[in-house]
């Protein structure tokens, strides 16, 4: 009989209701990115990463904005990154005090900004201190740990696969979420799904996968494949949270004009109650490609939004083009 997606688990003694997860993205996945996935179905929400440094010196913006949780999004973890375990565990503490369910960490950021510190992907690199690191998240919280790795730095290396043993029988970690492509490929190329299933047959602990996920049959297809307990859906949702409805076989349509600029009015003002109109009008021109791209709206529409010098000024464009279209 074939898995489903839409079937509760445990991790770490966390009970999620089913297995389509919203993986972490840098710069997007605050509190109200992640809410959006709960409403659509998402079992648990990543948070973007979030530098240990930044949380340990309490710096004000990242503790007030990154570590933001809304009451209706749990289960929720928040991804830290860093290199220092006594760092990692006081600011899992303030993680945990924060009111997250897990912590995961990033051993598979290949940004050199974040690996050059000895963080993210450079970690591959080094086994004990990822140990070392995952034992103080755990330690420095009481909560339940997971990291997210890459399969190795270059072609060929597969040093991510021993790092996942590591972290799990010697660092005491819950679960691994594989991205497997290695750290030089960034975000391009076929992942190798054929890795995963020999890591999820491997170990002992929920293994999920990330990357290339990006229709519901592709979802369904790597979820089968690999045997993986969860999927992460990354750049597939950005701008199409009805693709977590779509992977649960909740709905088959994509959604229509109505439907997509409804969406994109809830997040306008969820972004306005998170950073204020004037933070939110810039912060905003990110998401309007992806949702653009939804609408079939052109080159035109998108650059307009681009340089909308209000939201109210967006909205018109926005609904103008919808009324446009419509006549
Ligand atoms: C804009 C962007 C930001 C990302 N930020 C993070 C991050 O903060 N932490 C992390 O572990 N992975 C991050 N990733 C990687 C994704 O979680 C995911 O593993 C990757 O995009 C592959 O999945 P996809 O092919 O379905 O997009 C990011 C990816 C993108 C495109």
């Amino acid at each position: 009989m074939s898995r489903s997606l839409a079937e509760p688990w445990r991790l770490g003694g966390v009970s999620i209701p089913n297995r389509v997860v919203l993986a972490p993205l840098a710069g997007i996945g605050n509190w109200f990115v992640r809410l959006q996935a709960k409403r659509h179905g998402a079992g648990l929400v990543v948070s973007e990463m979030v530098s240990s440094f930044a949380v340990h010196y309490r710096n004000e913006r990242t503790c007030r904005e990154l570590l933001r949780i809304h009451p209706e999004e749990h289960p929720v973890a928040v991804q830290l990154f860093g290199h220092d375990p006594d760092v990692m565990a006081s600011a899992a503490e303030r993680v945990a005090a924060a009111g997250a369910d897990l912590i995961d960490i990033n051993m598979g950021c290949p940004v050199p900004k974040v690996c050059k510190t000895g963080a993210g992907a450079a970690l591959l690199e080094e086994p004990e201190r990822a140990v070392a690191l995952a034992r103080a998240a755990a330690g420095g919280s009481g909560l339940p740990v997971t990291v997210k790795l890459r399969s190795g730095q270059r072609p060929g290396d597969v040093s991510g696969l021993e790092v996942a043993r590591r972290l799990v029988f010697d660092g005491g970690v819950v679960g691994i979420s594989i991205h497997p492509r290695h750290a030089s490929q960034r975000h391009k190329g076929a992942p190798d799904y054929e890795l995963a299933r020999g890591l999820v047959q491997e170990l002992p602990v929920p293994v999920l996968i990330s990357g290339g996920l990006h229709t519901a049959e592709q979802v369904r297809r790597g979820f089968e494949q690999t045997g993986a307990a969860g999927v992460l859906l990354a750049r597939g949702s950005l701008g199409n949270p009805w693709l977590f409805e779509q992977v649960l076989g909740r709905r088959a349509s994509n959604p229509g004009r109505a439907e997509i600029l409804a969406e994109l009015d809830w997040v306008l003002e969820r972004a306005v109650e998170h950073l204020g109109e004037d933070r939110a009008t810039r912060y905003l021109r990110k998401f309007y490609p992806w949702y653009v791209e939804q609408l079939g709206g052109g080159r035109g529409l998108q650059a307009s939004l681009q340089t909308a010098p209000t939201l109210a000024a967006a909205r018109a464009l926005l609904h103008g083009e919808a009324l446009a279209r419509a006549a």
